[in-house]
């Protein structure tokens, strides 16, 4: 008998929870199913692959909005929880399973899905493709001296976590309005994300939660952990920045000062920061943090008309574009684009196309982070009309850096 697809029961969840930690190698703690079932799966959206009675396979998505380049917002499909079990592994689950996820994301009418991946190897055939870049960074604080940097007239100031709970969805929401790739969280979500357990934490210390302050205002927040370096030693640490978001200049370089200046620690880690962060241009000496570049979120057009013309495009022009797309061939076609700073219109049209590209291409330049023409020189464009590319080019770009701090 086949693999056969279908959204699990609510009876079905704690075996599906277990086979996903099964599959990143983790155990389940009884509490944490209840947790994930609570604060963040939506039931109505979590499949799983049956062989006769047995899960082989599971998927689900996260409801979330994407923010995009002009503000907007556009209802995307948080696809997560992906894994095949290793006795079911390269018979064709995945694909099934993601046929499964994007069909119910198009049933609802969403224009866009997303994805963390835990390879960058594996999504590009499904129609992703690699929309905003993060950085993980690593400095010795004895080397973090800032040479240039806003003033800060306000204050930071620790936390409890309940205070943080409370005053981080207020910066994010402000922040995620003004940045693309920003996806919204809910307050469970926040709950889901932040829980501060020894569990989730491992050899870390619990949160440690800072805020910057001005004029009565939150304007950034940090969270971080520490943890020993060497067992012998209690007064040499290292620390991990698990996030920080802020909505203005000063918040931002105070934020990291404060950071790298606290005491008794030595190295600084952070995770998925954006590639335009100005932490390295306020450095005396740069070099001494070290950006490794990483893929980022995965982003996939499911209707390309509806997901081109909800975000703003930095020039006014007007093209036609063929979207190649092996995965979902009825999503693909060809689109007139006609865009400019102010909205833009997208349609599907019979004329020829000035340049013809996948539907990977199409969703690493969505948020405006990602060059077609750097995509083209490695062989991933075809352009028909003289000029295109470079049309596209100048179009496309956001004001800033896509950004995504949410892994889910
Ligand atoms: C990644 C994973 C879900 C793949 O599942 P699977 O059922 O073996 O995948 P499929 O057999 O449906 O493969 C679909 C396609 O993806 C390719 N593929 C699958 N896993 C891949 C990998 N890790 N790297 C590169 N390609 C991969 C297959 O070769 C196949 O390509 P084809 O259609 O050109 O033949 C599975 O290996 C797994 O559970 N891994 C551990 C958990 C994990 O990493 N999940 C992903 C979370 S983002």
């Amino acid at each position: 008998m086949g693999i056969k697809h279908r959204l699990i029961t609510t009876d079905e969840f704690p075996t599906w929870r277990t086979l996903v930690r099964r599959a990143f190698n983790g155990h389940v703690h009884p509490e944490d199913t209840e947790r994930l079932r609570d604060d963040r799966a939506e039931l109505d959206r979590l499949f799983a692959a049956f062989d006769d009675e047995q899960i082989v396979g599971t998927g689900g998505t996260d409801s979330h909005l994407l923010t995009l380049p002009g503000g907007s917002k556009v209802r995307a499909a948080g696809i997560a929880y992906v894994c095949t079990i290793a006795t079911h592994r390269r018979r064709g689950v995945l694909n099934g399973t993601m046929t499964a996820l994007l069909e119910q994301a198009r049933e609802r009418e969403e224009p866009a899905a997303a994805l963390w991946a835990s390879e960058s190897a594996i999504y590009s055939r499904f129609g992703f493709g690699m929309g905003t870049i993060a950085e993980d960074w690593e400095i010795d604080s004895a080397f973090s001296r800032f040479a240039h940097g806003p003033e800060t007239p306000g204050r930071v100031r620790f936390k409890t976590h309940e205070e943080a709970l409370q005053l981080m969805p207020g910066v994010w929401e402000r922040a995620a309005s003004g940045r693309p790739g920003f996806v919204d969280r809910s307050e469970s979500r926040w709950r889901y994300f932040f829980f501060d357990d020894e569990r989730v934490r491992g050899d870390w210390s619990g949160l440690f939660h800072v805020a910057y302050e001005e004029d009565g205002e939150v304007q950034g927040y940090a969270a971080y952990r520490l943890m020993q370096v060497n067992p012998d030693e209690d007064d040499v640490l290292k620390m991990d920045v698990v996030e920080c978001v802020t909505v203005t200049d000063a918040a931002h370089a105070a934020l990291w000062r404060f950071l790298f200046d606290v005491d008794l620690v030595r190295g600084v880690t952070a995770h998925s920061r954006p590639p335009d962060d100005p932490v390295w241009w306020m450095l005396a000496d740069p070099r001494q943090l070290e950006r490794k570049l990483a893929d980022g979120l995965w982003v996939r057009l499911l209707d390309p008309a509806k997901a081109l013309s909800a975000r703003t495009y930095s020039a006014t022009d007007r093209l036609v574009i063929e979207v190649a797309d092996s995965f979902l061939p009825d999503a693909g076609g060809t689109f007139v684009l006609d865009g400019s700073t102010e909205g833009a219109d997208c349609k599907r049209t019979a004329e020829s196309p000035d340049i013809t590209l996948g539907a990977s291409e199409l969703g690493a330049i969505y948020l405006g982070g990602v060059r077609l023409s750097d995509l083209s020189r490695s062989g991933r464009v075809q352009e028909h009309t003289g000029g295109a590319l470079r049309r596209l080019d100048r179009m496309f770009p956001a004001d800033q850096a896509p950004w995504c701090p949410h892994h889910f």
